[in-house]
């Protein structure tokens, strides 16, 4: 009955679009060589700085409940301090038992001089 046709643009938002994305902390917050941890939400990250390259991947070592940035940070590779597991940083593989289960990452992401990381996504960019 009425030809007025109101355009609606619908606020189409699609999933997974910047909605875990979060800044962390300045770069200069962390020492190149050295992790530190970062409570985001529910979740405790390590943050690395490696040679100036940054990391992001739980805390939590996968073998028991140990934090990771309280370990021995030794070139790419973390030693967890607990029972001496140790991971590869930018992929999170197993390097050292009697860890067996692989490291959480995240997708960093420099913006100006901050670390921001995207919780949706992996170190290599695909969705976790
Ligand atoms: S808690 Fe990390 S190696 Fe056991």
């Amino acid at each position: 009955m009425s030809g007025n046709m109101s355009e609606k643009t619908p606020e189409k938002m699609p999933d997974n679009v910047a909605a875990n994305i979060v800044r962390i902390c300045a770069q200069s917050e962390i020492a190149p060589d050295s992790v530190k941890a970062f409570e985001v939400g529910d979740r405790q990250l390590a943050v690395f700085n490696i040679g100036g390259r940054f990391y992001a991947t739980d805390d939590e070592c996968t073998h028991a409940s140990a934090s990771l940035a309280d370990g021995m940070l030794d070139g790419e590779v973390i030693e967890c301090a607990m029972h001496m597991g140790a991971f590869h940083v930018p992929t999170g593989e197993v390097k050292a038992p009697p860890c067996a289960v692989a490291l959480r990452t995240y997708k960093v992401i420099l913006e100006g001089n901050d670390v921001v990381v995207d919780l949706d996504r992996n170190a290599a960019g695909e969705l976790a």
